[in-house]
């Protein structure tokens, strides 16, 4: 018979419409019964423990980007952070410095706005647009300036781990969207390349990354947004 492996698992909680202080509820589990990541753990408390725990969560294989949460002091996907197997505690709260709307679910408007007002699509000239059925083409060498830009998923760890961004979230685009802004520029396709960059010429939209690299380090998919960043100045500097 296998032993039990029991690991507490303390969770923020928060549910403004009882009007309370947001507090630590440490629930037990054990890890012979739960399945290996984050995200397993959680479901299973919801759905044997307390159903009133709150999180986002839909694909459990790191594609849609909502489980974003901040588990042992590192933002990242709760559907791609194994449970480490020992009996130490595991901290879960939602990303940093986002508001709270309940528990682990943070309030993405001004997020999701701020990715909206970099035009996330592709702008052609007339002339340019491709004759109609036929393919938007480019290049093997085209495509490389993309490089793993379009792989990002918003899932925001990387903005909300970034201390400009917790400072400046209104008027600072932060990494993920500058990462995407980068991606349209670096787009060959593309016709908007200054009207893109001209949006970001001001003190706080873009230049408020002070190449901290938090954003880079915690990226659940590998990915550079803090490079990405970087890139974009250069762009911003040659116009
Ligand atoms: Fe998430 Fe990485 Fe995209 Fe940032 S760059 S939003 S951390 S996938
Ligand atoms: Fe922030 Fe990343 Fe720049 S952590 S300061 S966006 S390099
Ligand atoms: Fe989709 Fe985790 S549930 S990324």
């Amino acid at each position: 018979m296998i032993s039990s492996l029991v690991k507490n698992f303390k969770i923020y909680r928060f549910n403004p419409h009882f009007n309370s202080k947001p507090y630590q509820e440490t629930f037990k589990l054990d890890l012979n019964k739960c399945g290996p990541m984050v995200l397993d753990a959680l479901l299973k408390i919801k759905s044997e423990i307390d159903s009133t725990l709150s999180f986002r969560r839909s694909c459990r294989e790191g594609i849609c980007g909502s489980c974003a949460m901040n588990i042992n002091g590192v933002n990242t996907l709760a559907c791609l952070c194994e449970i480490p197997k020992d009996n130490s505690e595991l901290v879960i709260n939602p990303l940093p410095h986002m508001y709270v709307i309940k528990d682990l679910v943070t309030d993405m408007t001004n997020f999701y706005q701020q990715y909206k007002s970099i035009k996330p699509y592709l702008i052609q000239d007339k002339e340019n647009k491709p004759k109609e059925n036929s393919e938007n083409i480019q290049s093997k060498e085209e495509r490389a300036y993309l490089r793993d830009m379009d792989k990002c998923i918003l899932c925001a760890c990387c903005s909300t781990s970034c201390p400009s961004y917790w400072w400046n979230s209104d008027k600072y685009l932060g990494p993920a969207v500058l990462m995407q802004a980068n991606r349209w520029v670096k787009d060959t396709r593309d016709d908007a390349k200054k009207e893109r960059l001209d949006a970001l010429r001001d003190p706080f939209s873009l230049y408020r990354c002070h190449t901290i690299m938090n954003c880079t380090k915690t990226c659940p998919k590998g990915l550079n947004p803090g490079k990405a960043v970087a890139d974009l100045k250069i762009e911003l500097s040659k116009q």
